[in-house]
């Protein structure tokens, strides 16, 4: 099951694909997780990537598709994955195809009034990486992860002027790209308006009924 995960900036792809990845389990490649932790390690790729990062534009496709080939060649992505922002344009979605067919494309679809507020709230575990928000998914103690008792951090991007940024970006770059796969019929929308339970459940929906 090879799955892309589409959607602007605090839609909800990641805290879906990981619902996705104990759902079929199979794993979760965020590219936004391959940079940042590039960035953490503070190599020559991590530096340049920063600068983009943290600004809200896109890190040079040539940079990202590197790293992302160098994941979908370890063991655990034989049997499928969920692709978590990538791709992030026409460019990468043609280098994409190059490299993996794709069967299934979920785009989730948030109006841009309630992305700012899930971003700015967001907070993510620096051990496990699970996803929290300080209002709609708080966890039971404040600052601490429910499930490692790792300690809770605001990301660098997460700043409102470097959002409004991101979601220019997405606008012009991205957004796209529903067009680009809907002509292949690989695309269905989700419209994210309720809770992460609820999204949960259309999502699992979905898959069941392309997949069994
Ligand atoms: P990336 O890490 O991919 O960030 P993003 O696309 O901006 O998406 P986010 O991680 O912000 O949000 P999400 O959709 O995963 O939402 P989440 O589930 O966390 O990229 C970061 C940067 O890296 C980019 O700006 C770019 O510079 C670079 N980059 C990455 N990939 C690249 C590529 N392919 N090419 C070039 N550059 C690239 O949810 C958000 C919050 O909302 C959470 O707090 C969550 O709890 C909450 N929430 C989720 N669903 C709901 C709901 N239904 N109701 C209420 N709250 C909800």
């Amino acid at each position: 099951m090879k799955l892309i995960v589409l959607g602007a900036p605090g839609s909800g792809k990641g805290t879906q694909a990981k619902f996705i990845t104990q759902l079929y389990q199979i794993p979760q490649v965020s590219t936004g997780d391959l940079l940042r932790d590039a960035v953490k390690r503070e190599n020559a790729l991590g530096v340049k990537a920063k600068e983009y990062m943290n600004t809200g534009n896109l890190v040079p496709d040539a940079i990202v598709l590197e790293l992302l080939k160098i994941r979908l060649m370890k063991d655990d992505c034989s049997k499928g994955f969920i692709l978590d922002g990538y791709p992030r344009n026409i460019t990468q979605a043609d280098e994409l195809a190059k490299i993996t067919e794709i069967d299934q494309v979920i785009n989730i679809s948030v109006d841009h009034g309630l992305l700012v507020k899930r971003i700015t709230g967001r907070r993510t575990c620096k051990e496990c990486g699970a996803i929290y928000h300080i209002e709609y998914q708080p966890p039971s103690q404040e600052g601490i992860c429910d499930k490692c008792s790792g300690e809770l951090f605001q990301r660098e991007d997460d700043t409102e002027e470097t959002v409004k940024n991101r979601l220019n970006t997405y606008d012009k770059q991205t957004k796209p790209l529903i067009e680009y796969y809907s002509s292949q019929n690989l695309l269905q929308t989700l419209i994210s308006d309720g809770t992460i339970e609820e999204m949960r459940q259309k999502v699992k929906l979905l898959l069941e009924n392309r997949f069994h």
